[in-house]
């Protein structure tokens, strides 16, 4: 059984603080280019912002936080640039998984995690035994991870695992496979650094997720940014198919 409702099977609980925010980390390559830097140090400063947004979290109460690190699509880009993000990635977990364990924070890294070379993997791996107990916030990273990636491979999981049913799958067969599957879907969406698109981060579960985009490049978002999409959230109608009178008037509902 699924541990939370699906948006389109229940009505899901909703309230002030989102429950899961899901974030597309974009414009460290601009941020770093308008200070005439190389791209990298708009990746390195990047992640600053990161641990300003996983200290927000932890102060608000958000339950989930998963952050889109590096796309299937981006092994596209120069090899120099995949190579130094790699290694940032590993300093990133040399450096970070200790204080995260001390703030009861549970790291998880999703996507296809084959492509990686192995020390990076055993890093990864190791950092989500040590935090495995952990429960105040999950942050998971999404690396070399695709929503179309993740939904092939849950339709692969499913199949294979009840080969003799042919037809007549249903979403509740399909979710426990999918990669967020330990997480309720995401009620906010955010993207930095102006672009207003998916990139094929969370296809599946993004089905009824509040989308708030910003110009802000995501090294300069922070504390006060952070604050900005909350209050949006809070101003928003979750409807999930129903009339507004049916949220207003009970009677209605
Ligand atoms: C996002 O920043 C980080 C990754 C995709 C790894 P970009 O590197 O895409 O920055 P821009 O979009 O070129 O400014
Ligand atoms: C999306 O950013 C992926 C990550 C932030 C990891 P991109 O910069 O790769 O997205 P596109 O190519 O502009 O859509
Ligand atoms: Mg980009």
């Amino acid at each position: 059984m699924a541990l939370f409702a699906s948006s389109t099977r229940a009505v899901p609980d909703s309230g002030a603080v989102p429950r899961h925010v899901a974030i597309i980390m974009d414009g460290n390559g601009r941020w770093a280019k308008k200070r005439f830097m190389p791209r990298f140090s708009g990746h390195a400063k990047g992640v600053e912002a990161v641990r300003e947004v996983v200290r927000e979290c932890l102060e608000r109460g958000v339950g989930y936080l998963t952050l889109f690190a590096f796309s299937s699509e981006n092994w596209r880009r120069p090899q120099e640039e995949v190579s130094l993000l790699m290694q940032l990635f590993v300093k990133a977990l040399e450096q970070e998984v200790e204080k995260l364990d001390r703030n009861g924070v549970r790291l998880r890294v999703v996507g296809d995690l084959s492509r990686f070379e192995p020390r990076l993997r055993d890093l990864i791996r190791a950092g989500e035994r040590q935090t495995a107990h952990n429960d105040r916030l999950h942050l998971t990273i999404a690396a070399n991870y695709g929503g179309r990636w993740d939904i092939m491979q849950a339709v692969n999981a499913m199949v294979s695992r009840h080969p003799e049913k042919s037809g007549g799958w249903s979403d509740s067969d399909l979710e426990p496979h999918l990669a967020m599957h330990f997480a309720p879907e995401p009620d906010l969406f955010i993207r930095t650094g102006g672009e207003q698109r998916i990139s094929n981060f969370l296809l599946w579960q993004l089905a009824y997720t509040e989308l708030y985009f910003t110009d802000a490049l995501w090294p300069e978002f922070g504390k006060e940014a952070f604050a900005g999409a909350i209050a949006s959230f809070g101003r928003r109608e979750r409807r999930f198919g129903r009339t507004g009178d049916q949220l207003t008037d009970p009677a209605d509902a």
